[in-house]
C-alpha cells in the first residue's frame, strides 16, 4: 500500500509516523511519500520519519519529494494536511479580526475565511493533479477550513473525505475518564467541522447505554476546565460542546483575551523552530514529548483508522468524518458537508441517521452551513462583494460596518494569495 502526505515537511508528521509505526497492523504501508515545497524541512522531517519507522521495526520505504505528481504517483491514498502561507498567514488570520473586536482564529470566522479563501483553490488544484494520476486514490482532508475544503473537493468530483481529530479526541479523554476501550466509546457527535456538540455518550455502539449524563456528574468541572468553558454551560445544555464552540458561547471574552497575549500562531512558530531543530538530531527516533503540546492529538489515529477503512483493509466500522448531507441532518442542503458519525469502507462514507436536532444547536448549524456556502463560492469565484457577503452571513460577524472593515483588511493581508485581488 503506498500513502502520499502533503505538506509532510510539517512538524506534525512525526505525530502521523508514529501512528503508521504503531498500528501497522491495521493500515500496513509499504511506501510512504512526503511531499512538500519546502526541501530543508523535507530533509529533517524525512529524516527522523525513517528513524521512527526504524526503531520501530517498520520496513515501509519512506521517500521525499517536492514534485507533486511524482509524490503522488500511484498512491492508493493521498492526505493533506498543507498550510497555504505558513504560520506567517496564520498570525494575520488571528489578528486582524480583533481591530474590528471580532475573534482572531484561524478556522472560525473572518480569519476561517480568510484561509479557506488561500487554501481551496491550492487544495483543488492537486486533487486535479491526483486524479489525472489516479482516478482511484482516495483524498483524505485535514487541511483546515475541514468543511470548506472538503465540500470543494466533493462538488468538483473528487474521491474525499475530510477529517479532524476534535472527536477521536472526546473519544479517547471520554474513554480514559470511564476506564474503557476507546472502540467501546460511540459519540453522537452533530454539526459541522470545528462546531460540534456531544449529545450521547454510548458504550458498545450506536445503540448502547448513554452514559453521558454519569460524566458529567462524576467528572463535569475537568471536562469544562479543558474546553475553557463554565461548567453550569454544560450542565444547563447536558451536552458537550467542541472547545470551537467557546468562541460562540464566549466571544466577547475570548476578543479581549486574545488582545492581551501572543497569537496561537506566534507560540506555534516558536514550538516549530524547537521541533526542527530536534528533529535534526540523528540521534532522535521517536516523536518529542513537545509535539504533543499542538492540538493535533490523535490525529495519526484517526487518519489511520480512516485509510485503513477506505482501503479496505478494516479500520474501525463507524467514524466521524466530513462529508455531504445527503439528508442527514434534514434542515441543510444535500450538499452541505456535516462531521458526522458514518459508515466507513472502499465505497466511501455513508453518514448513520442523526436523532433529530434541538433548535439550539440547529439553528447555528444552519447559519454556519450558510456562511460556509458563501464562503466557498468567494473561494471559487473571487470578489470583495463575495467576500463581504461570507463575512456578514457569519453569525458572529453579521453587521453591516463590521464586515465591510473586515473585508478591506482580509483582502489587504491576502492579496499575495488571492489570484484575484
Ligand atoms: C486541532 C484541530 C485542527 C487544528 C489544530 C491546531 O487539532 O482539530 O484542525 O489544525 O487543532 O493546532 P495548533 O497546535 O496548530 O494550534
Ligand atoms: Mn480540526
Amino acid at each position: 500500500m503506498k500513502l502520499t502526505v502533503v505538506g509532510g515537511g510539517s512538524t506534525y508528521t512525526p505525530e502521523l509516523i508514529d501512528g503508521f509505526a504503531r498500528l501497522r497492523d491495521t493500515l500496513p504501508i509499504t511506501e510512504l511519500v512526503l511531499v512538500d515545497p519546502a526541501a530543508d524541512r523535507l530533509d529533517l522531517v524525512g529524516g527522523l520519519a525513517r528513524r521512527i519507522f526504524a526503531r520501530q521495526g517498520h520496513d515501509g520505504r519512506i521517500t521525499t519529494t517536492s514534485n507533486l505528481d511524482a509524490g503522488v504517483a500511484g498512491a492508493d491514498a493521498v492526505l493533506l494536511q498543507l498550510r497555504v502561507g505558513g504560520q506567517a498567514a496564520r498570525e494575520k488570520d488571528e489578528t486582524w479580526p480583533l481591530e474590528c473586536g471580532c475573534v482572531g482564529q484561524e478556522t472560525t470566522g473572518a480569519g476561517g475565511l480568510a484561509k479557506a479563501l488561500r487554501t481551496v483553490p491550492v487544495v483543488l488544484d492537486i486533487a486535479e493533479r491526483v486524479r489525472r494520476t489516479n482516478p482511484d486514490a482516495w483524498i483524505i482532508d485535514f487541511t483546515n477550513p475541514v468543511g470548506i475544503v472538503t465540500r470543494a473537493l466533493l462538488q468538483a468530483g473528487h474521491k474525499a473525505v475530510g477529517l479532524c481529530n476534535v472527536a477521536i479526541g472526546f473519544q479517547r479523554k471520554f474513554a480514559a475518564l470511564l476506564d474503557v476501550a476507546p472502540s467501546d466509546v460511540h459519540l453522537d457527535h452533530v454539526g459541522l467541522n470545528h462546531l460540534t456538540w456531544e449529545r450521547a455518550v454510548r458504550i458498545g455502539g450506536p445503540g448502547g447505554e448513554d452514559v453521558l449524563p454519569r460524566l458529567l456528574a462524576g467528572h463535569g468541572d475537568a471536562i469544562a476546565d479543558d474546553l475553557r468553558l463554565p461548567r453550569p454551560v454544560l450542565d444547563r445544555l447536558g451536552v458537550v460542546p467542541s472547545y470551537y464552540l467557546r468562541y460562540f458561547y464566549a466571544h466577547d471574552e475570548v476578543v479581549r483575551e486574545l488582545g492581551t497575549k501572543p497569537s496561537r500562531a506566534a507560540e506555534v512558530a516558536a514550538m516549530e523552530k524547537e521541533l526542527l531543530e530536534m528533529y535534526g538530531d540523528p540521534a532522535l527516533d521517536e516523536k518529542p514529548a513537545l509535539l504533543a503540546k499542538r492540538g493535533g492529538a490523535f490525529y495519526s489515529e484517526a487518519a489511520v483508522d480512516l485509510a485503513a477503512a477506505l482501503l479496505g483493509g478494516g479500520g474501525s466500522p463507524y467514524q466521524v468524518v466530513n462529508t455531504y448531507n445527503n439528508g442527514t441532518l434534514p434542515f441543510l442542503p444535500d450538499d452541505a458537508v456535516i462531521e458526522t458519525q458514518a459508515a466507513v469502507g472502499p465505497e466511501g462514507a455513508v453518514p448513520l441517521p442523526v436523532a433529530p436536532v434541538d433548535p439550539l444547536y440547529a439553528g447555528l448549524v444552519a447559519n454556519v452551513t450558510a456562511y460556509e456556502d458563501l464562503a466557498l463560492e468567494a473561494a471559487l469565484r473571487g470578489g470583495r462583494d463575495r467576500v463581504f457577503k461570507a463575512l456578514l452571513a457569519h453569525p458572529l460577524i453579521g453587521q453591516y460596518a463590521y464586515a465591510d472593515g473586515l473585508t478591506d483588511r482580509l483582502v489587504a493581508h491576502n492579496r499575495e494569495h488571492l489570484a484575484w485581488a
